[in-house]
This record gives C-alpha cells, sequence and structure tokens, in this order.
C-alpha cells in the first residue's frame, strides 16, 4: 500500500469542476493582478477569520515582511520568535534588518515557551511572533500580556493554523495582525504561492494595501516604500473555491488525527503523540516523536508512507544566522524536537485502512528493533 504525506490529486478530483469554473471565471474577465476575485477572497477569509479586515499578499513569507514593515521595523529593533519554524519567520525579520531574538519552544506544543518570554525584553524590542506550530496555536493570553506590558507588537504566524482556535478566538485574530499561507501544502492551498494579512485595525489595513502595491498611493504616487506583495486573481479565485470545504477536510484531519491516537494507544509503542491543548487544533501536520527517528523515516518510506521532518535544523543553527551568536545547547527543546519529530500523513483524503497501516508499520518498526535488539544482547552475553 502507498499512503502519501500529501495527497492533492485526490483532492482535486473532488472538487474540480467549481476550481475549474473559478479559473475560467478568471480567464474569461482577463483582470489578473488584485481586482473583484481577490477582494472577494479576502472577505471571505476576514470573515473564516473573525476579523474586520484581509489583505490578499504574494505569500505566507511576504505577508510576514509586509506586518514588519507597516510597523517600520528594522535595524536597531528586536523581534522575538521560535527557533522551531519554518524559515519565512526568522528570514522576514532579517530581511527587514532588524535583530532575531529567539526564545525556546514548549517541548509539549512545540509553540513558544511563553515562560521565557518576558526574560528577552530588551528596550530595543518592538515585536513578537508566535507561530501557529503544525496547526495548532500558541499560548496567545500569556503574549498578549508581554506586549501589552511592553507596547510590542503581535504577529501571528498563523501560516500552518487557518481556522485555529484558542479559547474561542480564531488564529489571526487576536495579534495586531494574522498572516495566512496558500503555499499548496497547506490546509487551505491554492495552486501555487498566496498568502493573506488579517486584522482587526483600519489604519494598519490601509497601510498595508499601500505596502503590498510598492507603496504607492495614489498609483504612481509613493510616500512609503513596500514591494510587490499582490496576491493575484486566479490564485484568489481557487482559494475562494476551496474555502467552503476547509472545514469538512478540518474535521477529516482531526478525525484522522483521532484515530492514530487510539490506534498508538492501544498498540502501547514508545511513541509520544501530538499534544491538543488548545479548542480547536487544525492538524495542518500530525507529529510524533520517537528516539529513533531517523531509522524510523527510513523504513516507513520503505513501506511506501511518506513522511517529513519539519524541522531537522532549528532557525538559530542554520548556517545564515551565524552571527547572531548561538550555538548547539542555546535551545536544548528546539534542538531535542528537531532529532526526535517526524510527521506523518494526515490529509483529509486519508482512509481509515491507510492509517491503520500506517501505526501498524510503526508497531513493525519496534518490533523489529526491540529482536535486533535482544539478539545483540545475546551475542554480547555470549562472548562474555
Ligand atoms: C510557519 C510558517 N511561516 C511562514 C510560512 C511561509 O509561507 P509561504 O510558503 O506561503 O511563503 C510557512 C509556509 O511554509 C510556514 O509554515
Amino acid at each position: 500500500m502507498q499512503v502519501p504525506l500529501l495527497d492533492l490529486k485526490a483532492q482535486y478530483a473532488t472538487i474540480k469542476s467549481e476550481v475549474s469554473a473559478a479559473i475560467a471565471e478568471v480567464m474569461e474577465s482577463q483582470h489578473f493582478i488584485l481586482g473583484p476575485k481577490v477582494e472577494q477572497c479576502e472577505k471571505a477569509i476576514a470573515r473564516y477569520s473573525n476579523c474586520a479586515h484581509a489583505i490578499g499578499v504574494s505569500s505566507g513569507s511576504d505577508a510576514l515582511l509586509a506586518c514588519l514593515m507597516a510597523e517600520n521595523i528594522g535595524e536597531g529593533d528586536e523581534v522575538i520568535t521560535t527557533p522551531y519554524t519554518f524559515f519565512a519567520t526568522a528570514g522576514a525579520i532579517a530581511r527587514v534588518g532588524a535583530k532575531t531574538v529567539f526564545v525556546d519552544i514548549d517541548p509539549v506544543t512545540y509553540n513558544l515557551d511563553v515562560t521565557q518570554l518576558a526574560s528577552k525584553i530588551t528596550p530595543r524590542t518592538r515585536a513578537i511572533i508566535p507561530v501557529h506550530l503544525y496547526g495548532q496555536m500558541a499560548d496567545m493570553d500569556a503574549v498578549v500580556a508581554v506586549a501589552e506590558k511592553h507596547n510590542l507588537v503581535v504577529i501571528e504566524d498563523a501560516a500552518q493554523a487557518i481556522g485555529a482556535e484558542y479559547k474561542g478566538k480564531r488564529a489571526g485574530s487576536i495579534g495586531h495582525y494574522g498572516c495566512f499561507s496558500f503555499f499548496p501544502s497547506k490546509n487551505l492551498g491554492a495552486a501555487g504561492d498566496g498568502g493573506m494579512i488579517v486584522t482587526n485595525d483600519a489604519q494598519r489595513a490601509d497601510k498595508l494595501r499601500c505596502i503590498r502595491a510598492h507603496g504607492s498611493k495614489p498609483k504612481y504616487y509613493h510616500k512609503i516604500i513596500g514591494g510587490n506583495f499582490r496576491l493575484d486573481a486566479l490564485q484568489a479565485a481557487i482559494v475562494s473555491a476551496k474555502l467552503p470545504h476547509l472545514d469538512s477536510w478540518t474535521s477529516a484531519r482531526q478525525r484522522n488525527a483521532r484515530l492514530y491516537d487510539e490506534l498508538f494507544d492501544e498498540a502501547g509503542l514508545p511513541v509520544l503523540l501530538p499534544a491538543v491543548t488548545t479548542d480547536r487544533h487544525i492538524f495542518n501536520q500530525y507529529v510524533i516523536r520517537v528516539t529513533s527517528r531517523n531509522e524510523l523515516e527510513a523504513f516507513l518510506q520503505k513501506k511506501g508512507i511518506g513522511t517529513e521532518v519539519y524541522y531537522p535544523v532549528p532557525m538559530h543553527l542554520q548556517e545564515c544566522f551565524g552571527d547572531l551568536g548561538y550555538s548547539t545547547g542555546s535551545f536544548p527543546e528546539s534542538e531535542g524536537a528537531a532529532k526526535e519529530t517526524l510527521a506523518l500523513p494526515i490529509h483529509p483524503e486519508l482512509t481509515e485502512e491507510q492509517v491503520r497501516y500506517v501505526v501498524e508499520n510503526v508497531r513493525e518498526f519496534f518490533a523489529a528493533k526491540e529482536a535486533s535488539e535482544g539478539q545483540a544482547q545475546m551475542v554480547t552475553a555470549a562472548g562474555k
């Protein structure tokens, strides 16, 4: 049996006519940049996220960058985030010339360890970027409390967490900004790159609209420097066509996660399962933790099961961030997670049979490992 990590073809088969109609409409209109399709998508995502405003942008990476630019964050400023994230989070901070200050993760949720936040604040701190990793929101009450005390901007990196909830509040609706990614592997993926920023602040929304179009307002008059961060109409139309399916896809992911949990519990394996600590985990990823991660990954690959390591090298150990002065041991929880975590297939189209096949193979892996370790012990004992 083959169990791919993601099966976008299977998903496409269920929505082909809707997506084709959306694409055809844009082609007929020949309106490709911003325009009515982007506005429709913005309204729909704002509503979905319980936010007053949404601004379509070219990617989740550019969403983060545009928010930092909108706050005039740059050289001499510090921004706090987690080292256990996709590159874009720390990359955006570096691109505006600010200094990234990392805070280690909570080993249970893999999100920012909020108990360490306060100790990292300096007079130069301007913002905090909590990342809602794997589809579960960070402890936002604590983030907001620290931010309010020190007058900091909160930019939620919700690239993996559209529709996730924390104490009844949607991802993106708690901070000053929320950033989404429509990268195809996300729960709501486009057919290419795309992203969205949500905010409840009208002034910030206006500024972001200006920044995404080279800072021009009106056209050809530039008060501020922006970039080409526009969402294109084709991607917006596709995202809008897919949005009505998002909740049922999320339910299917949650159902798959529950089945994994039950089967792993029954099997009694040395596998740490994802902890659900918030109201609505949308399971962009289902990530287990095992000490023999690399061997397990190779074993599953041979059995036709796709897995992925998110992420093998935490940001503080990336070559490009060497000048920040961190080294191995700086963030032990992030480093430990980078060595031991493994994402299993969790996509909505996964069948019960496929989930059972994955768990059965993890069980086989541990059985084979135990047998070979037992044999090795016998050989050592015989040699003594
Ligand atoms: C946590 C996180 N932040 C930011 C991004 C960047 O999004 P994009 O790929 O749309 O630029 C991603 C997506 O991969 C992500 O997972």
